[in-house]
């Protein structure tokens, strides 16, 4: 009888994902009996979906867009941090119990850690309020560095400047991006999905060009296109950059290692996604 245990990215769109390609090229590197497909499930039949899951055919899931939130109802256990920021993208299911940890901001930090050793300290500016932004300005504020909120709508920024900053005792401020770069941030990370609305979104729909040079680092969560406006200007201007490649990576090797109890071969995954998002 075959061993091959079943695991998958739970989504809706599904078929764009690169979990699927990522985390096969893991497996099979390791010479594991796992395989991992696409769920793509709309929302009325989430229900009878982890009903399924919990029958134990699915021994894990990576939880993306637009389930990070709700498929917390069907957990049995989440973990603190996936807690705090308020979303699971990752489900480990052992004898039906369901286990929801979040491995986004672990990716940002893997991520950041490529260029600066420690953020401790260091002024982080993010763009953008909405979920991607959480586990950023977490990850942030878990490492102790300053963080400072923008978004286009100033309500939504406000609101998330009130919430970590009842977490964590250190400031967050809310503001207008120009208060914010008087006395120059260090890191700026965008969170926004503007070039994943609009591909031909030009870098002044997010910030004036004049404010890259202000910037030590600039990192961009998005992956398609991997060399965004933003991290074209900064590229020109010699900064350092990270990739949105790079937090899917350190993400999904989060997934990895919880699904297999191993390490993840990240040169693999690195390798197969440099691939994929060109
Ligand atoms: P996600 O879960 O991927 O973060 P989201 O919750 O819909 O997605 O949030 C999208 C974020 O991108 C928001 O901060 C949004 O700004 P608003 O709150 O003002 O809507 C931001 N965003 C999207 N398109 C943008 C654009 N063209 N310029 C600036 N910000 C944009």
């Amino acid at each position: 009888m075959s061993q091959t245990k079943f695991y998958g990215v739970l989504a809706y769109p599904a078929k764009h994902s690169l979990s699927p390609a990522i985390h096969n090229a893991a497996f099979k590197a390791l010479g594991l009996e796992m395989q991992f497909d696409y769920f793509e499930i709309p929302e009325n039949e989430l229900v009878k979906f982890m009903n399924y899951v919990k029958q134990e055919p699915v021994s894990g899931l990576a939880v993306s867009l637009p389930y990070k939130e709700v498929v917390m109802n069907y957990i049995n256990e989440i973990d603190a941090d996936a807690l705090k920021i308020g979303a699971v993208n990752t489900v480990v299911n052992k004898d039906g119990i369901l286990y929801g940890y979040n491995t986004d901001w672990i990716g940002v930090l893997g991520a950041l850690k490529e260029v600066v050793e420690d953020i401790k300290g260091k002024k982080i500016v993010v763009i953008g309020a909405g979920g991607a932004a959480r586990a950023v300005i977490y990850a942030a504020l878990k490492e102790e560095a300053e963080v400072a909120i923008y978004n286009r709508t100033a309500e939504k920024a406000h609101k998330l400047a009130d919430y970590f900053g009842k977490l964590f005792k250190v400031m967050v401020g809310s503001g207008s991006l120009e208060d914010m770069l008087k006395d120059s941030g260090e890191i700026l990370i965008n969170t926004t999905s503007s070039w994943i609305i609009n591909k031909n979104a030009k870098l002044e729909e997010l910030m004036p060009e004049d404010y890259v040079g202000k910037f030590k680092i600039m990192m961009d969560i998005v992956y398609k296109p991997l060399v965004t406006p933003l991290i074209e200007a900064a590229r020109k201007r010699g900064l350092g950059t990270v990739t949105g490649d790079k937090m899917f990576l350190y993400q999904a090797a989060e997934q990895f290692k919880l699904w297999t109890g191993k390490k993840a071969p990240l040169e693999v995954m690195g390798a197969v996604l440099v691939k994929k998002c060109r």
